[in-house]
Formats: C-alpha cells, sequence, structure tokens
C-alpha cells in the first residue's frame, strides 16, 4: 500500500525521535516535507533524514497537494494556529500536546476536522506502548476486581535544567498540567473511563524560574502559570483519582502512578515512557509481583500514534490517539485551574 505522506511543522528538541522512528520504525508512512521558522534547523535536518522538501514557509507545505497528514511540532502556544490552518487546508493533522490552551480552542478544532471531514488527533500515544496496554489487559481481565481508585503523581523540578529553551513551559500552554497532565490523564481514562468531573487547587509557589541549562544558562523566566497542581478526578464508572502535577518538588520517594481494585493494586508505569515495569499486589498476597508485557512497543516508539493515524486513513485500523480523546484530557486538564479559581466542584461535558 502506498506511504501516506507527513509534512513536519517544528523541528525542535521532540522533533529528533519523531524523525527517528517515522523514518526506521514505522514504515506506512514517508516525510515527504519539513518546515521551521528557523531555517539553519530545516537544512540540518534535510542533510540528516534526507528529506525531499524543505519549504519556505508553512503556507507552502499546506498548499502542497501530495502532503496528507500535518505532524504539529510546534510549541502549545502555536498549536491552535497551526493545527486550525492545517484543517483549513484540508489536510489531516496530528500535534504534540496539548490540542490547544483553552478549551474552547480544542472544542473548535475538533468541530473543524469533523466538518471537514479529516483527521485530527495526537500525542501522548505512550499510552498505546506495551507497559499502559499491558495494564489495561490486567483491568479488563479482573486481576484487580472493580477499579475503585488512583493515584497520579507527576513531581520534578521544572525543565529549565536541561530544555534548550524552556520558556515556554511557564507560559499559557505550559505548566506541569499542560505538560504532563497528557501523558497520566490519557493512561488514566484509557484505564479506568470517561471523567464526569472534578475538584482542583492550582498554585503558583515561584514567581520566576532560572535556567540553567545552555545556551541561555543565567536567563530568567517569568512564570504566568500555576506550577502546583492537586486534584481529585470523579469517573464515571464511580472510581476516584488522585492527581498531583508540579514543577516545584524536588524528586521525592512518592509512588507515581497506582490503581487500586477492590482485589488488588496494579503499579502503572511511567506514562511517558513505552515499557514497563508493571506490577501486581493481588489482595490474598503480601508481595508485588513484576508482570510480563504483552505487548509490542516498549521501547521509546513516539510516532505510534501517527503511525495508526496512517493506517486509519487508508482504512485499516480504527484511530485511537483521536481528537476527542485529546479534547477530553483537555477538558480536565484546563478544568483544574478553573475549578481552583471558584472554589468548587465542576462538571465536565466531554466523555471518550
Ligand atoms: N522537548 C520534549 O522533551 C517534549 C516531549 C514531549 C512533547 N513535547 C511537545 O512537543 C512540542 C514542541 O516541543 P519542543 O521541546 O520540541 O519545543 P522547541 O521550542 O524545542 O521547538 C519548537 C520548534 O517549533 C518551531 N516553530 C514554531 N512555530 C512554528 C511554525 N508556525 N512553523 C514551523 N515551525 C515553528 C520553532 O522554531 C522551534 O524550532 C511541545 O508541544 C511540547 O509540549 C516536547
Amino acid at each position: 500500500m502506498e506511504k501516506v505522506k507527513i509534512g513536519i511543522l517544528g523541528l525542535g528538541a521532540i522533533s529528533g525521535i519523531y524523525l527517528k522512528n517515522l523514518s526506521s520504525v514505522f514504515r506506512n508512512v514517508e516525510i515527504l516535507g519539513i518546515y521551521d521558522l528557523i531555517e539553519e534547523k530545516a537544512e540540518k535536518v534535510q542533510e540528516e533524514y534526507h528529506i525531499s522538501k524543505v519549504y519556505k514557509n508553512m503556507e507552502e507545505m499546506l498548499d502542497d497537494p501530495e502532503i496528507e497528514i500535518v505532524l504539529n511540532l510546534t510549541r502549545p502556544l502555536e498549536h491552535y494556529h497551526v493545527t486550525k490552518s492545517a484543517l483549513l487546508a484540508g489536510k489531516h493533522v496530528y500535534s504534540e500536546k496539548p490540542l490547544a490552551t483553552t478549551f474552547e480552542e480544542g472544542k473548535e478544532l475538533v468541530a473543524l476536522a469533523k466538518q471537514q471531514n479529516l483527521l485530527l488527533g495526537g500525542a501522548p500515544d505512550t499510552f498505546l506502548g506495551a507497559g499502559i496496554q499491558t495494564c489495561k489487559k490486567i483491568i479488563d481481565s479482573g486481576f484487580i476486581g472493580r477499579p475503585i481508585g488512583a493515584a497520579a503523581f507527576m513531581i520534578c523540578h521544572g525543565h529549565e535544567s536541561w530544555h534548550p529553551a524552556p520558556e515556554f513551559y511557564y507560559q499559557t500552554g505550559g505548566g506541569p498540567m499542560m505538560d504532563m497532565g497528557p501523558y497520566y490523564l490519557t493512561a488514566l481514562v484509557n484505564l479506568m473511563g470517561s471523567v464526569k468531573g472534578l475538584t482542583g487547587i492550582a498554585k503558583k509557589n515561584f514567581e520566576h524560574r532560572v535556567i540553567t541549562s545552555e545556551p541561555l544558562y543565567g536567563k530568567t523566566i517569568d512564570v504566568e502559570v500555576p506550577t502546583h497542581y492537586n486534584g481529585i478526578l470523579d469517573f464515571e464508572s464511580g472510581a476516584t483519582a488522585t492527581v498531583t502535577t508540579t514543577f516545584d518538588v524536588y524528586y521525592t520517594q512518592q509512588a507515581r502512578f497506582e490503581i487500586y481494585g477492590t482485589e488488588g493494586t496494579l503499579i502503572v508505569p511511567d506514562p511517558n515512557t513505552f515499557g514497563g515495569p508493571v506490577k501486581l499486589l493481588s489482595g490474598k498476597e503480601n508481595e508485588y509481583r513484576n508482570m510480563p508485557l504483552l505487548f509490542d512497543y516498549s521501547e521509546n516508539s513516539r510516532g505510534l500514534g501517527l503511525s495508526n493515524m496512517a493506517d486509519a486513513l487508508r482504512g485499516l485500523d480504527e484511530f485511537r490517539a483521536n481528537g476527542d480523546q485529546m479534547l477530553h484530557v483537555l477538558e480536565i486538564m484546563t478544568a483544574f485551574e478553573k475549578s481552583s479559581n471558584a472554589g468548587s466542584y465542576l462538571e465536565l461535558a466531554t466523555r471518550i
């Protein structure tokens, strides 16, 4: 079958793993063209990956009739504009997370894609990996009984110590919820179903952050967004989950991700990875058991969701990292701050 031709917009830090996997692991796609606002980045990538076309601007890529899917790897604040432009140009879009920086913008994009009869979806695709899929199999097979709760803790001290251009993590569309929440929440909704409401509290504990990575070492970032989130998710199933995402806390021994069932507890692997370990504690035993991974893709397989989208486009599969799921996750993430500001429980409109 003919490969699906894709164009990549944005060639920053995350583009490396997509370029590698889409040119060597996933054989149903071809990277036809690329564009970045910074010309040298595109030239370097073209040389390394022997890519046919470097476009002069975004519009040139969107006008190219050969491009079927646009892969949007720009920064969060740029996602809405880039995705909307691509959809209006008749392209299917796979976007890095978040879908957009507000729920309203996300809703508009999903509605536009449906109206145009185009596929829209995107990151994270880690939930399709061996680790989370094995967890799903274990839960669906009844090993922990009925899921009644979960705990998800993303704790770190931000990205300014390693990312070459970390400002966006502290601007609108950034923060630990919009940045890391998608991994935990996408895994949670896949394992436990839709969230019907939540209560959240969002705080900003530092007004400024100092970059300690190169090349911007010593530069101060003004923090625009909350950087410490706590909340409780209320699932349609009746289960509840405690969720923390923070850029304000140094690493702790806090358990990262667990699902609690009436018959046992499951330790879920880091949802920002594709592999394990997966550990199961049956209520009748005292020890956690390491479970074998039952599915493929335990390595860093970023691009797996896009490859699945390409199969869906050819009618070979169902598209799983789809826009409805991304929108549900975006609604959950943005509801934390809304609930915090309102001081009350918020009901959600979307479901997966
Ligand atoms: N860095 C990571 O480890 C990581 C991991 C997972 C997901 N992501 C996500 O990937 C996205 C990009 O992150 P990053 O770390 O690569 O950022 P980055 O700042 O390193 O790169 C973004 C690139 O997009 C380019 N760009 C911006 N607007 C553009 C436009 N209209 N057309 C073409 N190019 C444009 C910029 O010039 C820049 O090179 C973000 O949504 C982020 O949340 C990043």
